[in-house]
């Protein structure tokens, strides 16, 4: 990893493990230009790539063609209003009523390290495993300072990307747009791949071609949403898990976004991340700055598993913190789909007691335990313990289960109020509102405006409070409905755009203070299921509910397009009852078991009603859990075989950082008759050593039980039909010594 800056050549090059990443400063205006990003250069004598010398000449040698030259430029990080014409990154509007902004270069710093992005998530790193480069541009009418972040760490080809505008004029500023990341190249005939979604079918992976004229995703729901993700990648159309170019960009952030590729007239692209400009108006007063949230961009040339190992490894080092990072999680049991509202002490300690009997370590306590909430109608905002249901309070149920020898966990939704609450009643301004304007109530509440002091200081120590009064050693941090109504009554009206933003600065705060005054507290995000699964909320906690579908089908292209970008120890994944709550499937308890192992793994039943058969099985997945996890957890995740594209069956794979082991998982969605067995090549393991099945025992299908490594990765094994819809398979290999 090096950072270099050819003073000659003008051209700064960052160096990953196996990527270059170049930008030259041109002209005497010092315009900033994108030069090359891919394969490792030896050589950064680039300049050639930027086209200066293509008619329309430089501007300054040239005025007249000003205009389209800013136009095809590759721009490093864009202006607006001055003559491109092609979507950019930042846009202003002066206290006199104008727009334009042209940036240029101005000076750099490259360090050792990273700093924070102060009240923001982002990846960090040590001197020793990070590298940074600081490029210092200006608009020298505005007196506008703009600073070009980049940081690139040991070992990865990742390359973290940040902007932060600071205004040094003597007047006020409204930044009207500030997206984080900008990346202009020629169009080679990319496909666009990005993740769609709704409520209980999140992260839905989808390829098309990238087309003339602008195509993306976006929110501006308040949240990085079940709908898109704030993720896009482009791959040559020949591009496969295991070869070929992608290039990918990933934003560090939960709120409004826009990620979008726009092929211009000459087939130049440009790629774009940041938060979404709708509704954005920021003011920066003379001295103040703005830092945009980080995105994550990563180009691999071993494919679209290239590219997901990469940000695996990121993630893992360099953004999850805490005590659990590295550490296996209990395996919890929680109550949602097993008693609804519908609980009281009684039925906890039942359904705990059952389950550490089976193995189970945490019972997690969900919605219903405060104010009246027997329903979702009443109670968000008013966090006390409702002792009709929790007889002898909060603290003698979590004593009561820590005997068990199990570990206690509850959910919160501190950023919501129902409107049938003591904390509305009493303060009806802590909600988001546009004066004159009725409401939209969103599963029958209304969002906290936490972007008042009064409000965040208020919730956080109701929820502090809760937290201290017993051994609480989880949280479920929820989040259960979209933003709209922004309107605050705590900012001033030339303030009121800066309300999306400031709100998600203000979740961050919160988590920020609960996890610094709960250091060992195990937090899980959620949001409806999975519509804040985003690497923002990741920064606070290590694991995140993936989604409100636990039927084992639908989870497989769920946690397929979940995993495409996010390490398996980050998906929050529970075994639960069927029928399946959501879609009234019945899938095989042990299948369910092997789909849940690819995430947290949990269980979410009333483990009282469930078969015997059922409860007999928990220890078996219990035991397999605890073998495998660490694995699951740190190893190399690998995609074979994807449901959602052939309609039959999903087969993804495991190996260790060594090769010493792997894990494949194969579920037959469906059986059909007549067909061969199915050929799965098993990739990543070392070609020059052998494997044997060390669990061939569950595999009466299969007659081999040792192969060598480049057999299973170029050959492959035949899994003959396995008798009946829904069945799952786990093939453990081992490598011999
Ligand atoms: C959301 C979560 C569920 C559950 C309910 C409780 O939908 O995703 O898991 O916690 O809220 O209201």
């Amino acid at each position: 990893m090096q950072i270099n800056y050819n003073e000659k050549n003008r051209v700064f090059k960052i160096d990953t493990e196996h990527t270059s990443y170049c930008i030259g400063i041109v002209d005497e205006e010092n315009f900033i230009g994108h030069i090359y990003y891919g394969r490792k250069l030896t050589e950064d004598n680039l300049v050639y790539l930027l086209r200066t010398m293509e008619a329309p000449f430089v501007p300054s040698q040239n005025n007249r063609e000003r205009l389209s030259f800013l136009d095809t430029f590759p721009m490093e990080y864009t202006g607006h209003g001055l003559g491109d014409y092609r979507e950019g990154t930042l846009m202003v509007r002066t206290m006199g009523g104008h727009t334009g902004v042209s940036l240029s270069y101005v000076s750099h710093r490259i360090y050792d390290g990273k700093e924070p992005l102060t009240g923001l998530p982002a990846t960090f790193g040590q001197q020793e495993t990070c590298k940074t480069l600081e490029i210092t541009c200006e608009d020298r009418v505005l007196n506008l300072q703009v600073i070009l972040s980049y940081s690139i760490f040991a070992g990865s080809d990742a390359i973290a990307r940040s902007v932060k505008v600071v205004n040094q004029a003597a007047e006020a500023v409204y930044l009207t747009k500030v997206l984080s990341a900008c990346i202009d190249m020629d169009n080679e005939d990319y496909e666009m791949i990005t993740l769609h979604g709704s409520w209980a079918r999140e992260r839905t992976i989808q390829t098309r071609s990238v087309m003339k004229g602008k195509q993306g995703v976006s929110s501006v729901r308040g949240e990085s949403s079940h709908q898109e993700h704030p993720f896009m990648a482009w791959k040559s159309k020949n591009t496969t898990e295991e070869n070929g170019d992608i290039y990918a960009m990933h934003f560090v952030y939960s709120g409004n976004f826009m990620a979008q590729v726009e092929v211009s007239q000459f087939g130049s692209m440009r790629a774009l991340m940041g938060i979404h400009p709708q509704d954005f108006c920021w003011k920066l007063e003379p001295g103040d700055s703005f830092q945009a949230p980080e995105v994550i961009c990563v180009y691999s040339a071993e494919g679209i598993g290239g590219m997901t190992r990469t940000f695996h490894d990121l993630y893992r080092s360099h953004l999850i913190r805490g005590e659990y990072r590295n550490k296996k999680r209990p395996i919890l049991i929680n109550n949602w789909e097993a008693t609804y509202f519908d609980f009281d002490t009684e039925k906890l300690l039942a359904i705990a007691k059952e389950a550490s009997r089976r193995g189970i370590e945490m019972l997690v306590m969900d919605d219903g335990w405060f104010g009246y909430r027997n329903d979702d109608n009443t109670s968000l905002g008013d966090w006390q313990v409702n002792e009709d249901k929790l007889k002898g309070g909060l603290k003698y149920l979590v004593d009561e289960v820590n005997k068990l020898g199990m570990k206690f966990g509850i959910w919160l939704e501190p950023e919501m109020v129902s409107p049938d609450s003591d904390l509305y009643r009493a303060h009806p301004d802590w909600a988001f509102a546009i004066p004159g304007r009725k409401g939209s109530l969103a599963r029958n509440q209304y969002v906290l405006d936490l972007t008042r002091q009064e409000v965040r200081d208020h919730i956080y120590n109701m929820i502090a409070s809760v937290l201290r009064s017993a051994n609480i050693e989880y949280v479920k941090w929820d989040m259960n409905r979209q933003l709209s109504d922004m309107g605050s009554y705590g900012l001033p009206a030339d303030r009121q755009g800066e309300l999306f933003h400031r709100q998600v600065l203000a979740v961050y705060e919160l988590q920020d203070r609960m996890t610094k005054e709960f250091p060992h507290l195990l937090l899980e995000n959620c949001s409806g299921g999975g519509a804040r699964f985003d690497p923002g909320m990741l920064y606070y906690g290590p694991q995140i509910w993936c989604s409100d579908d636990t039927d084992a089908v639908e989870r497989l292209s769920i946690q397929a397009g979940t995993a495409m970008i996010y390490p398996l120890s980050t998906m929050g994944a529970h075994v639960s009852d069927c029928p399946n709550h959501t879609l009234g499937r019945t899938t095989p308890f042990e299948t369910r078991g092997y789909v849940a192992l690819a995430g947290t793994f949990g269980y979410e039943l009333d483990v009282t009603k469930i078969t015997e058969e059922e409860q007999n099985m928990i220890p078996d997945q219990v035991a397999m859990y605890h073998k495998y996890n660490d694995l699951v957890r740190e190893g190399d995740y690998y995609r074979i075989a994807h449901y959602a594209e052939n309609h039959y069956y999903d087969c993804y794979e495991v190996v260790a950082k060594d090769k010493s082991e792997a894990l494949v998982t194969y579920i037959q969605v469906l059986n059909r008759p007549s067909f061969h067995s199915r050929r799965i090549r098993i990739p990543g393991l070392d070609k020059n050593a052998s494997y044997v099945i060390e669990n061939a025992q569950e595999w009466p299908e299969i007659v081999q039980v040792e192969y060598h490594g480049d057999t299973l990765q170029y050959a492959g094994i035949n899994i003959p039909p396995l008798k009946g819809d829904f069945q799952g398979r786990l093939l453990h290999l081992v490598k011999k010594q």
